[in-house]
């Protein structure tokens, strides 16, 4: 059974997301997407929330031979993977400026996982500048993100905003 994780914290779940979890899910048979819990940001979405709105459009990315669950966690990333016994942690990588924190992070949880690899997958181009923390400045300040975000994801923004 090869299992990967796919951490992140998704807030909000971007489609840029959603082409990383569609490209990798031919190499796993399952991938648990982590969401991370971390008390110390304020996020848009509860950890809850984002759970869910993972799950209302997971579907689109869902294929038959990989199976897929959201979960949350908080601590370290590679603790997280051990505990689900995965053999991979999986990162999206849009652009060149991502490689270096990426490369980093890959290397530390190396370290404390040594038998976990991570696997980098590339965005696809039209997703390459799309980052949750884009996605909310933009949408906050009015602009458009059709096309970027999920539809039901941009809903939920805007209820959220509105009611701030
Ligand atoms: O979607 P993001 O914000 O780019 O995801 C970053 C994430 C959650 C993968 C990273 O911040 C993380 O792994 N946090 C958990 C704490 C941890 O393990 N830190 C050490 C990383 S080497």
């Amino acid at each position: 059974m090869r299992r990967a994780i796919f951490p992140g914290s998704f807030d909000p779940p971007t489609n840029g997301h959603l082409d990383i979890i569609r490209r990798s899910s031919p190499l796993f048979d399952e991938i648990v997407i982590a969401v991370l819990n971390n008390p110390d940001k304020q996020p848009l979405f509860s950890v809850d929330e984002r759970c869910d709105l993972i799950r209302e459009i997971l579907p689109s990315a869902e294929c038959d031979d990989c199976s897929m669950v959201v979960e949350s966690f908080s601590g370290l990333t590679a603790d997280f993977a051990r505990s689900k016994n995965a053999s991979a942690i999986i990162r999206g990588i849009r652009a060149v400026g991502d490689y270096e924190y990426e490369l980093r992070m890959a290397l530390m949880n190396r370290r404390l996982q040594p038998e976990i690899e991570t696997v980098f997958l590339t965005a696809a181009e039209e997703y390459s500048f799309v980052s949750s923390t884009l996605m909310k400045q933009v949408f906050e300040l009015g602009g458009r993100v059709d096309g970027l975000v999920p539809d039901s994801v941009i809903e939920k923004m805007r209820e959220r905003i509105s009611n701030q």
